[in-house]
């Protein structure tokens, strides 16, 4: 039988993901879940709401819930990490520090993501760690933040398997097929860059070229702005560029707007998430033990849970499916060094992911893509060994940081206001 830990299963992602493991059941069937997280109370709402739609869709999945992290992974074949070290009051930090001096604050791109990786990654170590000793062969499914930089420490200081994850590409390719009036069935973009800092030229539709040239010209920048989905700055940035855009592309294009924006919102994306919480883990909570509990599906969506299901299945069932994900360079983007992790299409298989050929990056975003890459590489290395040179360093490497004495301040706050959770600095 297959054996699935799940790190973070408290999270309230969970109940896209149990609808995601009930989309493959039948794939699936006889596999035996191992949910933990340190939040001994969340986990017991979801497990006991994962209990209750498998029994009422007759899923053939046990689930067992855990807060000790050996007995999680214990006999593994996929360790699913959907993790959030620190929680949102962290989150709120890596939001709210970067915009006092007048940089975007975000959980994943620039400085808010440098403080992030650094609380991430120690506890991806400690888990390929626990893996080397009691599932050696697992593979790590990662979307915890920031999945390329936790993907690259992983893979350059563990002998552990990852593979890492984000959905964004899925609601950036509906978002595109929208703009450009195309149908979002049969759709494939080639996306390609790091993560959240991806760009495409090639697009088809049922297996046929189709020439975004023209298309792009006449796009008009319209529709609604979501936290995660700007179309109108896409639209026009995408026109700009000739490169269908990833949503995050907002932050390094309109870098001040964005700043001016998130300072008269006045709230982070965090507190507003901690404001609606207790309400949506309550109503979760209340559908848990009924028959046929029908949670309400408003973190995450249904592509979060699919796509991270799919790719476990793909593996598990040597699919050979064609995924964006995070991994290894290989030479597939020739503008990045080989063992850069890198946001491309791969066919993902027995075998895990193989990186498809992609060529250069367009000019327009090839130099901004490989800055961010080293301000990845040196993330990734500062989070590991906690070298507070190594971390100014990577700082100075983002094209987001203005100067010197902007990443000094942002680093020794950061590192104040984290103190607590970062135990390698
Ligand atoms: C998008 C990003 C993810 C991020 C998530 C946060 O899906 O691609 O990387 O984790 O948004 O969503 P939230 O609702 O917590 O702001």
């Amino acid at each position: 039988t297959t054996r699935i830990a799940v790190i973070g299963a408290g999270s309230g992602y969970m109940p896209g993901v149990i609808r995601g493991l009930l989309h493959r059941a039948g794939d699936l069937a006889g596999t035996e879940l191992r949910f933990h997280d340190v939040d001994a109370e969340h986990l017991d709402v979801m497990t006991r709401l994962a209990r209750n739609m498998f029994a009422a869709r007759g899923a053939d999945f046990t689930v067992s819930a855990h807060t000790d992290l050996r007995a999680a992974l214990d006999g593994a074949q996929f360790v699913f990490t959907t993790f959030r070290p620190g929680g949102l009051r962290a989150r709120h930090l890596d939001e709210s520090i970067p915009l006092k001096h007048g940089v975007v604050g975000q959980e994943t791109v620039g400085p808010g993501g440098f403080f992030m990786a650094c609380r991430s990654v120690p506890v991806l170590l400690e888990i390929a760690d626990v893996l080397a000793d009691v599932a050696p062969d697992a593979w790590i499914v990662n979307y915890t933040n920031p999945t390329n930089v936790v993907t690259d420490a992983v893979e350059r200081h563990t002998d552990a398997k990852i593979i890492g994850l984000c959905d964004q590409w899925v609601g950036d390719t509906e978002t595109w097929a929208d703009l450009l009036g195309l149908p979002a069935d049969g759709l494939e973009i080639d996306w390609i860059g790091t993560n959240h800092g991806t760009w495409a030229e090639r697009v088809r539709l049922n297996g046929e070229p189709v020439d975004i040239a023209p298309l792009l010209a006449a796009v008009e920048p319209r529709g609604d702005a979501t936290p995660h989905r700007d179309p109108v700055r896409m639209a026009e940035l995408g026109k700009a560029l000739g490169l269908l855009v990833n949503s995050y592309s907002k932050y390094y294009f309109f870098h001040d707007e964005v700043v001016a924006e998130l300072r008269e919102k006045g709230t982070t994306r965090a507190e507003d998430i901690m404001a609606m919480l207790p309400r949506y883990y309550a109503q979760v909570a209340a559908e848990a033990d009924k028959p046929d509990p029908d949670p309400s599906r408003e973190r995450g969506g249904g592509e979060h849970g699919e796509f991270a299901v799919d790719v476990i299945c793909a593996i598990a069932r040597d699919e050979q499916r064609r995924f964006i994900v995070n991994t290894r360079n290989r030479g597939a983007i020739a503008s990045l060094e080989p063992d850069a992790i890198v946001e491309v299409p791969a066919l993902v298989g027995r075998q895990g992911p193989v990186p498809l050929v992609m060529g250069e990056l367009p000019r327009q975003v090839r130099g901004l893509t490989q800055a961010v890459h080293e301000y990845e590489r040196l993330a990734a290395d500062a989070a590991v060994t906690g070298d507070r040179r190594t971390a100014l360093r990577a700082l100075l490497a983002h094209p987001f940081v203005p100067g010197l004495r902007v990443a000094e301040q942002i680093l020794d706050e950061g590192l104040a206001a984290h103190r607590a959770d970062l135990p390698q600095f």
